[in-house]
């Protein structure tokens, strides 16, 4: 198998906050509307902070007089937003720095900026290592990119990667030019302090840090006024939310976060992700399940269902809590919808440890996971501890039987929709036809249905469930 697995084929992949792929985000083309400014190009690759972050940069270069355009080789400026969390993503990015390199062999005023993670991971290193590269920017120094690009006009090279402990973007308004005006999404935190042993995102994101309440609640009207119907509030680890209002000293966190977005904004469903295992407490599984707008579906990645692997990898629970955690989610939110990402061929497991990780598929019942196999990454604690000391060929079969055990899981908990009534929120044509819509239910599934000319996307329709595939449920519309 060639790719890392993604097991729902019919996910509507570019809205999904959990699809660690790469993506061509191409923002709306505005060139027409100043024919003199100075133009930008952009793609986004990565998880969904990464293109939250996007926007930011967008914002940014908009203030400062740039326009988007959707052909690079109309742009002034060149710029792709990294990620680095697997040895495939950076590649990726590599093969399209030789793409924009084609421009800028009979455009040489083509200026390229790297972006994002692997900007962060490689520095200075990525301007001797990439020669077409003129401007490399951290995740946290965004707003230094008009003055880098005016630095590379003049023909030096731009580089800011700076980590900082406060920097969350609070004050700039994201330009949403890539949205369905339909879904957006919130950046809450940024960075990350978990220090998992297998990631590199505590390298690239730096210090975990929450941004100020008040500027999430101002995003969250805002967007309930452009009429937006569903909020992804964004963070590597958003349960451990935590803002200290300076005025009275007041800790907010992150059951708190949910409980004032959902009030007020009470028609717009509420999503979030990820949630970390050893920080969902029940005081938030009871606001999910107190509020209708807030989404019943948990991303709770597991990576491994192993105790001795879950300790290599320093997640800091093992099976026992992790279960206890899936049990407490079944008890307070009945019908709430769980997913996952996994970790196959970890450093040193065996193929009883691997079968521990199919043993907790089956017992969350996961409705959709991401799997992967294991990728060492430089400067990662594991990196440096273990060796990455599982075949390729192993890692490939324990992937692919990971990818049928899920899909059995997907479907056993398809089939119990059968019959049932959902809210679904209409996102668009379904994938395979234009007599078709595709939208989701508040458990994140997709759901395809006939057309009605009576709605669009943007409503909220009741549809109930006829049939079902692993990936997929099939309905019809009820009034
Ligand atoms: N903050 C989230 C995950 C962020 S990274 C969490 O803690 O759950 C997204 C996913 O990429 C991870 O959940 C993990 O499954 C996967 N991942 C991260 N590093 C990886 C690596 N070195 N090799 C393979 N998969 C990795
Ligand atoms: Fe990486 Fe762990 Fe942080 Fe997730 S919680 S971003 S896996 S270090
Ligand atoms: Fe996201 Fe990739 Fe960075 S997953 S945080 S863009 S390493």
């Amino acid at each position: 198998m060639a790719t890392e697995a993604l097991t729902s084929t019919d996910q509507i992949i570019l809205r999904d906050p959990n699809a660690y792929q790469g993506h061509v985000h191409e923002f709306q083309d505005l060139t027409n509307i100043n024919e003199s400014a100075r133009r930008f190009y952009m793609e986004s690759y990565g998880c969904q902070m990464n293109f939250a972050d996007s926007e930011i940069v967008a914002s940014v270069l908009s203030d400062a007089g740039f326009v988007p355009t959707r052909d690079m080789e109309d742009a002034d400026l060149i710029l792709i937003n990294t990620c680095s969390i697997r040895e495939k993503a950076e590649e990726t990015v590599r093969k399209r720095l030789r793409e924009f390199n084609k421009v800028k062999k009979y455009k040489p005023g083509t200026l390229i900026g790297v972006l994002g993670c692997m900007a962060e991971r490689l520095k200075e290193k990525f301007l001797q290592e990439e020669k077409i590269v003129d401007i490399v920017v951290g995740p946290d120094a965004y707003r230094d990119l008009p003055m880098l690009v005016d630095t590379a006009e003049l023909g030096e090279k731009g580089i800011n990667v700076f980590l900082s402990r406060e920097e969350t973007y609070a004050d700039i308004s994201p330009l949403r030019l890539g949205s369905n005006g339909i879904s957006a999404y919130i950046s809450i935190m940024r960075g990350c302090d978990n220090m998992c042993s297998f990631c590199v995102v505590p390298f690239t994101r730096g210090r975990e840090r929450s941004r100020d309440l008040y500027s999430i609640l101002a995003e969250v009207k805002d967007l309930e006024q452009n009429n937006y119907k569903e909020i992804t509030l964004l963070g590597q680890n958003v349960d451990s939310y935590k803002w200290v209002n300076p005025e009275n000293k007041e800790i907010v966190n992150f059951a708190n976060l949910l409980r004032f977005v959902a009030e007020s904004a009470p028609h717009v469903r509420i999503r979030f992700s990820t949630s970390h295992p050893k920080d969902i407490t029940n005081e938030v599984l009871e606001t999910i399940a107190s509020y209708d707008n807030i989404c019943k579906y948990i991303h709770l990645p597991v990576q491994s269902g192993n105790s001795r692997i879950l300790k290599m990898m320093n997640r800091t629970y093992d099976s026992v809590w992790y279960k206890e955690r899936v049990d407490a989610i079944r008890r307070i939110i009945p019908d709430c919808a769980i997913s996952s990402d996994i970790i196959v061929g970890f450093c040193s497991e065996t193929e009883e440890e691997f079968q521990d990780t199919l043993d907790m598929i089956r017992y969350s019942n996961y409705t959709l996971c991401y799997m992967y196999n294991y990728s060492e990454r430089p400067g990662t604690l594991a990196a440096k501890k273990y060796p990455d000391d599982i075949p390729n060929e192993v890692k490939q079969r324990r992937l692919a039987e990971t990818i049928v055990v899920q899909r059995q899981s997907s479907y056993e908990s398809n089939l119990l929709d059968i019959g049932k009534t959902f809210e679904v929120l209409i996102e668009g044509d379904s994938k395979k036809s234009n007599q078709q819509f595709a939208g989701r239910n508040s458990q994140n599934k997709v759901i395809v249905f006939r057309k009605s000319s009576d709605y669009k996307p943007g409503d909220f329709v009741m549809v109930q469930v006829t049939d079902v595939t692993s990936g997929t449920l099939l309905g019809k519309l009820v009034s």
